[in-house]
């Protein structure tokens, strides 16, 4: 896959922005502040329709505008495609893929891929579930197109059960029609919520036999990595043991959690179980690494599942989606550093970011394309 073409009209600080991507290789060099990880974010976000950084779209618009667009120009599979993306809250996006409105984001997604690997991203395992979900969701998502509309009618649905929820006032007593409605709400969620978990289980599954290879190589041989999904439904699935529990079993789990948690869910007047609270843990030799590992064990889990990341797209889509690492290589001690590098194949379009090119070795600037970024402009 090869990103040829970038357009940015209003989006964060780029005014009016277009780009021709030349190689594979290329930089983005400039000082702090400057629009380098916002253009990466504008990447991200015409392949995956949301930002790794926003929590809603207004944030992306440049400051005193009122709407934003994107368009990229791409090769894949030897075929030219322009996706695009018209950002006008309140109202929907306006997406489109050739020229052509696409109604769903299944629609539109899966065109462009991308792996996005920035420094936040190496306090995975410290920070919080929420950020966890998300890689994995961002990651699915462009695997299986229509993930993410299930998220969102998940989403929706669990705003309406929480709605209800309030509607009862914290009476644990229901009467017949309040019942009925909730277990309306109990069925379509839990439908929704055990297919998310379903695909959740089998990434990792399938993540976890690369990630645990690519650890093993960084840590010279000395460390085992496990991932293993926490689920409010159905407990603890370790990615290399467990078996991945098929949708119907997940939603006779559901049926169990809800009348456990009913009455906590009135009082606190909101849905305390499904996905959007499930979370992952890894660990490296069969202890729990958010509270054990070091800085660098953990940077090299995080490094791992980037890297695999990286291969399964590939494996499923069958070309590399394109790789953007923000101040990363900074992060990493040499190690690290030269093994990310070392392990980025010459047909994956790698876009980097830095202020400062001394760090990189002058074999790898041999092919490298470098644009200097200055106040939301390319010099
Ligand atoms: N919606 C917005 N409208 C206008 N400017 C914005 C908007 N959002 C962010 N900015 C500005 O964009 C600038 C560039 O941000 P960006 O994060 O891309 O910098 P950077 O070049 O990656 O810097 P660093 O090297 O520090 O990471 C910041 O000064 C920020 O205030
Ligand atoms: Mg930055």
């Amino acid at each position: 896959m090869f990103l040829k073409k970038l357009k940015l009209i209003n989006f964060r600080n780029y005014d009016s922005c277009e780009i021709d991507f030349t190689g594979n290789k290329i930089i983005l060099l400039g000082k702090n502040a400057q629009g380098k990880t916002n253009l990466l974010e504008s990447i991200y976000y015409l392949a995956t329709l949301s930002s790794f950084r926003a929590n809603n779209d207004s944030e992306v618009i440049k400051k005193g505008c009122n709407s934003a667009f994107l368009s990229a120009e791409l090769i894949k599979n030897d075929t030219d495609i322009e996706i695009s993306i018209a950002i006008n809250p309140p109202k929907q996006k306006l997406i489109k893929v050739n020229g052509l409105k696409k109604s769903s984001y299944s629609q539109y997604l899966g065109h462009l891929a991308v792996v996005n690997f920035g420094v936040s991203d190496l306090l995975l395992l410290r920070g919080a579930p929420s950020d966890r979900r998300r890689w994995l969701d961002d990651a699915i998502s462009q695997i299986y197109p229509a993930y993410k509309d299930r998220l969102n009618k998940y989403n929706k649905i669990r705003t309406q059960r929480n709605n209800l929820l309030k509607e009862f006032k914290g009476n644990f007593h229901l009467n017949k029609v309040q019942k009925d409605t909730l277990s309306v709400f109990d069925e379509q969620i839990s439908i929704s919520g055990s297919n998310i978990i379903h695909l959740r289980q089998k990434y990792l599954k399938e993540v976890q036999i690369i990630a645990n290879l690519k650890h093993k190589k960084i840590s010279l041989e000395e460390e085992d990595l496990v991932l293993e999904y926490n689920s409010t439904i159905t407990g603890n699935f370790n990615a290399r043991e467990s078996e991945i529990i098929n949708p119907e079993k997940i939603l006779e789990s559901y049926q169990e959690a809800f009348k456990e948690k009913i009455n906590e869910e009135i009082a606190r007047i909101q849905t305390v179980i499904g996905p959007h609270r499930d979370d992952v843990s890894f660990y490296i030799n069969n202890i729990e690494a958010k509270s054990f590992a070091s800085q660098g064990q953990q940077r090299t889990i995080v490094l791992a599942l980037k890297l695999s990341e990286l291969d399964f797209i590939e494996n499923i889509i069958g070309e590399s989606p394109v790789l953007l690492l923000d101040d990363v290589l900074a992060e990493l001690d040499k190690t690290r550093q030269n093994y990310l590098l070392n392990s980025i194949k010459k047909d994956t379009q790698t876009i980097i970011t830095t202020t400062d090119i001394s760090g990189f070795n002058e074999k790898f600037l041999e092919d490298v394309t470098v644009y200097n970024i200055e106040s939301g402009k390319i010099i």
